[in-house]
């Protein structure tokens, strides 16, 4: 298989690109021939040295998805054949073009879909879903805030909650990312003043349920636009983990904070998220409410660019890796 290394932890000097023996299936287990792969923020943390794989997945093969074709099954599965295409999620070891994953950990992709559109749904879907509708409890008519909506997890939060019926706003600091939120149906607003902005646009009465995509230095802004009863997605920190806030503003608003990862759940608790994600919103790819959202494909000998490209500001949705020619 090809696959993307890290050597150690640092910058982009630890990503190597080489040529291994193909993962061996598990019983309970497909290997899947991947095409594209889906680069994740977590990558970036991994290789820092900040976010290991959970034990049992390899520890210097990161990538947290997988999109493609069943190559090969292990001796106990029995809902999937060779040639079925199918995505999902796995520990570690998702870039590369060739993934050893659980058959509960996938599930059928959406017919039309092509090879590099599969691989731009499952981590950013997943991880959406899971947090504002089957943690969150949105419900149609419910106001989402969304901050970050217009990188990867956000657009699918955005396209997600406007699927739902909720009305959807959709924080992001540059032009083009708003613009592409508008796109989604969602509600675009600066980054400057949004505190502000959300109240006068909700008339006073807040967001329903917020996800927090960036961090800390959010967080006392979303206490304070939370609507009565509301809750608090916290899923990302890449702006930082510290902060302070006014739990009595908490307290009267009753308001509910969670946070969230998906990585190193236990399979039941993974598959049960995947699966979840399939039976409610598989349609919506069907119809066309849902698309996935792919910013750039980088070869996947240009890892490194890709990891750089997924560092900086200004994308719109997925960073994928070609391993298609
Ligand atoms: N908990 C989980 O299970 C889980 C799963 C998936 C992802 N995540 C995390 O969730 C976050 C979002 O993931 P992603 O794949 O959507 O990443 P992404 O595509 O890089 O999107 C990040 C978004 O946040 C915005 N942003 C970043 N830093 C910012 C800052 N300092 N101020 C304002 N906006 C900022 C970016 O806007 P600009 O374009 O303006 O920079 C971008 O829209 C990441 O931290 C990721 O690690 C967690």
């Amino acid at each position: 298989m090809r696959c993307v290394t890290y050597t150690g932890a640092g910058g982009n000097e630890v990503v190597a690109c080489e040529e291994r023996p193909d993962p061996v299936c598990g019983d309970e287990e497909v290997l899947i021939h991947a095409a594209f792969a889906g680069i994740n923020g977590a990558d970036v943390s991994q290789r820092q040295g900040n976010y290991p794989a959970p034990p049992g997945w390899p520890s210097d093969i990161p990538g947290l998805e997988v999109a493609g074709v069943i190559q090969a099954v292990g001796s106990k599965v029995r809902q999937w054949k060779i040639g079925d295409r199918a995505y999902g999620l796995v520990g570690g070891g998702g870039l590369a073009d060739r993934v050893a994953v659980h058959e509960r950990c996938v599930v059928h992709v959406p017919s039309h879909l092509d090879a590099q559109e599969i691989a731009a749904i499952p981590e950013v879907f997943i991880t959406a879903h899971d947090a504002i509708s089957t943690q969150a409890g949105l419900r149609p008519g419910d106001t989402l805030l969304v901050h970050g909506a217009s990188g990867g997890v956000g657009s699918a939060a955005v396209q997600i909650g406007v699927a739902m019926g909720a009305r959807v706003i959709g924080v992001s600091r540059h032009a083009a990312g708003r613009a592409a939120i508008e796109g989604f149906g969602g509600e675009a607003i600066d980054s400057e003043g949004w505190t502000d902005t959300v109240l006068e646009k909700t008339g006073g009465k807040g967001a329903n349920v917020v996800l927090e995509l960036v961090g800390a230095p959010n967080f006392p802004g979303d206490v304070a636009v939370l609507a009565r009863l509301g809750r608090i997605a916290i899923v990302g920190i890449g702006a930082g983990q510290k902060t302070e806030v006014m739990l009595r503003d908490l307290m009267t608003k009753r308001g509910t904070v969670f946070g969230t990862t998906l990585r190193a759940r236990p399979i039941e608790e993974k598959a049960d998220a995947i699966h979840r994600f399939h039976h409610e919103l598989t349609r919506c790819f069907d119809d066309g409410r849902l698309k996935p959202v792919i910013d750039r494909a980088f070869p996947w000998n240009e890892a490194a660019d890709a990891l750089a490209h997924m560092e900086s500001p200004g994308k719109v949705g997925k960073v994928l890796l070609d391993f298609s020619s």
